[in-house]
C-alpha cells in the first residue's frame, strides 16, 4: 500500500487531465445526443470532489501534527506512541532519502510479539516509488539506511529488519513504564489542542408530528458519541437538533387541530397520539377538497406569522418534543433544538445572495442552483414560492459558518442523504462561504437498521417500531438477563435498577457504535445482551470485575494514588508488557476516530483491552492469598496499578461512547 497522500494526489491529477480531455472532446463534438462523455464527466467530477476532500483531510492531518521537537513528552497528556514513532521515522526517511517527495510513512502496532512492538513498513512502498522512477532499490537496503538515520530518541530500545524490509521496533520498557505512571498520576488527559476549535454536530433531528424512527436512533447514538469525543478533546461543541418543524404538513395539522379542538387557544389540546393525528389529517387532506384548500391557507397564515397560527404550530411541536424528550432522557442525550423554522428568515437572504451572484436558474417555475461539479441541482424556491429542505440547509450551513463561527461541521444522517449534503456543500463552496482546506464540513452517513431477518426493521405485524417501545423492551430483556444470572439476589433494588438501565441502554448504544457506521446494521437484542464477545454486556462485566479487584483487597483510592507516585510499574512478565502497551494505545485510537469519525475502532480497542486484561489477570497474580484462610498475604502493587490504568482507560472509553458503567452488577 502506498502513501495515501501521494496516491490521492496522483489520482486527482490523472483525473483532472481526463476531465480536460473529455471537456475538449465534448466541445469538438458539440453534439448533445452523444451522452457518453458527459456522463463520464459527471462521474469524474463527483469522484474528484471526493478525492479533493480526502486530500484535504490528509493535508490537514499533516499540518496539525506538531514537529518532533514540539511533542510534549513531559506534559500531562497521554503520549501518542504511534504518532511519535511516525515523526521519528519520518525524520529518518527524510534524512536517508531527501530526494523522495512525499515518502510513504507507515507505522503500525505489531500483531505478534516476535515482530517487536511496532513496525515501520515504509521500505517496500519506497522501493516501489523508486521502481516507478526506473531505479531498482532493494527494500531491505532501504530499511537499513532508514534505521541508520534514526535520530536519538527516548522510546526506541532497538530495531530489527525482518522479511523483505519490515523494520520491527522494540520500545524501551522504562519509557513505557514511565508513561503508565504518568497516566496513573495525571489521569486520562486528552492531547493538547493547539487552538480551541468550534464544532457543530447536527444529529438526531427527527421530524415533528412524525415517527422518530430507528434511523433517528442511530443518528442520536452516533452523533452523541461524536460530541462526547470532541468534548473530551477540548473542542467547543454545539450539539444541534435540526428537527423538521417547518413545511407544508403543518397546514393540514393546524386545520385539523382547529376542527378537532376548537378551543385549542384556551386549553392545550390533549393529543395523546400525534402519529394518529397526523394520519387523520393526511387522510382528510387527500380526500376532502375543502380541507385541502384550508390547509393551504393555514400554511400561508403560519408563514406570515399570525399569532394564532404560531400558537397552534407550537402546540403541535410541543407534543412531539415531549415524545422525543422521553427517548433523550433514557439515553442521556443533551442537545439544543434548532429546527428548520429557525432559519426561516435567513432563507430569503440566502436565495437573494445566490440570485445576486447569478447562480439561480429558472426551471418550470422553480428556482434552481447548479453547484460546481454537481449534476443534480438544488431547488431553492418551489414553484409555489415555498422553500425546501435544500434552502433550509443552505441557510443553516451559512449560519453555522458565519454566526456560529464553526471550524468543523458534521451532519449525522443515514447515507441516503449523502448526495443532498454533497450538493449543499458544493454550493456553499461555490458561493465562497468556506474553503474545505480551512473548514472541515462533513456528512457522516450511516447504513440502515435491519431486523434479524435482514429486512427493514419492523414489528412482527409489519408496523414501524416505536422507539419508546424498543427502549422499554430493552429494559425488560436486560432485567430478565440479570435475573437469569441471579443478580437480584446480591444487588440491592437500587443497584439492580441501575444495572438494568446501564445494561439495556449501554447495549443498545454499543451495538450500534461497534459496527462500522457505513454498513447496514442488524438490530438484535439477543446479540447485544450476550455477555460473551464484543458487546457492552461483556465490557461492563469486565469493567466491574477490574474495579472490584482493588476493593476486595481493601485498597482504597488514596492508597492507589500514593502507589502511583511511588511504585514503579514493572513490565517484566510478557502479559504485563502486552497489557501496558495496549493501555497506551488509547491516544492513537482517539486520533484515528477524530480523523475518520468511525467510532467502532474505539469499541474494537476496548474489547481488545478487556481481553488483554483477562490474559494478564489469568497469568499474573495481583493479590496472593493464603490457601487455607483466604487471607490476603501479599499485594503486588504494580499489578494493582496496571488494573487501575486499564479501568481508567476503559472508563474514559465508555464515557466517549455514552455508556454508564456501574460499580456493581
Ligand atoms: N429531519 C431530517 C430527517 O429526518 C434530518 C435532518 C438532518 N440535518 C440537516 N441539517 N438536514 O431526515
Amino acid at each position: 500500500m502506498g502513501d495515501p497522500l501521494t496516491e490521492c494526489h496522483s489520482r486527482l491529477e490523472q483525473q483532472e487531465k481526463e476531465i480536460k480531455s473529455l471537456s475538449a472532446e465534448i466541445e469538438s463534438l458539440k453534439n448533445p445526443k452523444n451522452l457518453e462523455p458527459t456522463a463520464r464527466l459527471d462521474e469524474l467530477r463527483e469522484e474528484n470532489t471526493k478525492l479533493k476532500y480526502r486530500l484535504n483531510i490528509l493535508k490537514r492531518s499533516l499540518q496539525e501534527s506538531p514537529p518532533v521537537s514540539a511533542l510534549p513528552c513531559d506534559s500531562k497528556a497521554m503520549l501518542n506512541i504511534n504518532q511519535r514513532l511516525q515523526h521519528i521515522f519520518g525524520g529518518a526517511i527524510g534524512a536517508a532519502y531527501p530526494e523522495l517527495e512525499h515518502p510513504p510513512l507507515a507505522v503500525t502496532p505489531s500483531q505478534q510479539a516476535k515482530f517487536g512492538d511496532y513496525q515501520c513498513n515504509s521500505a517496500m512502498a519506497m522501493s516501489q516509488m523508486f521502481k516507478a522512477k526506473g531505479a531498482k532499490v532493494n527494500p531491505r537496503e532501504i530499511a537499513e539506511k532508514v534505521v541508520k538515520n534514526l535520530p536519538d530518541n527516548e522510546l526506541i530500545e532497538k530495531t530489527e529488519i525482518a522479511g523483505p524490509g519490515f523494520i520491527n521496533v522494540h520500545l524501551k520498557r522504562s519509557f513505557v513504564s514511565q508513561l503508565l505512571s504518568n497516566l496513573l498520576v495525571n489521569g486520562v488527559q486528552p492531547p493538547p489542542l493547539p487552538k480551541k476549535k468550534r464544532v457543530v454536530v447536527d444529529f438526531s433531528s427527527p421530524n415533528i408530528a412524525k415517527e422518530m424512527h430507528v434511523g433517528h436512533l442511530r443518528s442520536t447514538i452516533i452523533g452523541d458519541s461524536m460530541c462526547r469525543l470532541f468534548e473530551f478533546l477540548g473542542y467547543d461543541v454545539l450539539r444541534l437538533n435540526h428537527v423538521g418543524d417547518w413545511g407544508t404538513q403543518f397546514g393540514m395539522l393546524i386545520a385539523h387541530l382547529q376542527d378537532k379542538f376548537p378551543d385549542y387557544l384556551m386549553t392545550s389540546p390533549p393529543i395523546s397520539d400525534l402519529q394518529a393525528f397526523y394520519k387523520e389529517s393526511k387522510k382528510r387532506f387527500d380526500e376532502e377538497e375543502d380541507f385541502k384548500k384550508r390547509a393551504y391557507q393555514c400554511v400561508v397564515r403560519l408563514q406570515s406569522k399570525e399569532p394564532d397560527f404560531i400558537k397552534a404550530w407550537n402546540l403541535i411541536c410541543d407534543v412531539s418534543r415531549k415524545e422525543f424528550q422521553r427517548v433523550y432522557d433514557c439515553l442521556d442525550i443533551k442537545l439544543i433544538e434548532r429546527g428548520e423554522s429557525y432559519y426561516q428568515d435567513m432563507m430569503t437572504e440566502v436565495v437573494k445572495e445566490f440570485e445576486g451572484k447569478g447562480f439561480v436558474e429558472l426551471d418550470e417555475g422553480r428556482k434552481i442552483v447548479f453547484a460546481t461539479g454537481q449534476s443534480l441541482p438544488l431547488t431553492v424556491v418551489k414553484s409555489d414560492g415555498g422553500y425546501t429542505y435544500d434552502t433550509s440547509d443552505l441557510a443553516a450551513i451559512k449560519n453555522r459558518l458565519f454566526d456560529e463561527k464553526a471550524d468543523i461541521i458534521i451532519y449525522v444522517t443515514d447515507s441516503g442523504q449523502a448526495s443532498h449534503f454533497q450538493v449543499v456543500f458544493a454550493a456553499a463552496q461555490m458561493i465562497g462561504w468556506y474553503d474545505p482546506k480551512v473548514t472541515r464540513v462533513e456528512h457522516a452517513g450511516f447504513g440502515v437498521v435491519l431486523g434479524e431477518d435482514k429486512k427493514k426493521f419492523k414489528t412482527r405485524s409489519g408496523d414501524t417500531v416505536r422507539l419508546m417501545d424498543l427502549l422499554e423492551e430493552g429494559l425488560k430483556r436486560s432485567m430478565d438477563k440479570l435475573k437469569d444470572k441471579e443478580r437480584d439476589k446480591v444487588l440491592s433494588p437500587e443497584e439492580l435498577e441501575k444495572a438494568q438501565r446501564a445494561v439495556a441502554f449501554g447495549c443498545i448504544k454499543y451495538a450500534d457504535l461497534s459496527h462500522n457506521r457505513i454498513n447496514d446494521y442488524i438490530f438484535s437484542f439477543d446479540k447485544m445482551l450476550d455477555d460473551r464477545g464484543n458487546t457492552a454486556a461483556y465490557l461492563l462485566y469486565a469493567f466491574t470485575r477490574i474495579r472490584s479487584i482493588a476493593r476486595l483487597a481493601n485498597i482504597d483510592e488514596a492508597a492507589l494514588r500514593k502507589a502511583a507516585e511511588t511504585t514503579e510499574v514493572l513490565l517484566d512478565h510478557e502479559k504485563e508488557w502486552k497489557l501496558g502497551k495496549c493501555i497506551l494505545r488509547f491516544p492513537e485510537i482517539l486520533q484515528k476516530i477524530t480523523d475518520d469519525l468511525l467510532l467502532h475502532t474505539l469499541c474494537d480497542f476496548l474489547y481488545e483491552l478487556a481481553t488483554t486484561f483477562t490474559e494478564f489477570y489469568d497469568s499474573c497474580y495481583c493479590i496472593e492469598k493464603d490457601r487455607k484462610t483466604g487471607e490476603v498475604v501479599k499485594v503486588n502493587m504494580w499489578r494493582m496499578l496496571l488494573c487501575e490504568a486499564t479501568a481508567a482507560v476503559m472508563a474514559k472509553g465508555f464515557d466517549i461512547l455514552g455508556i454508564t458503567p456501574v460499580s456493581k452488577m
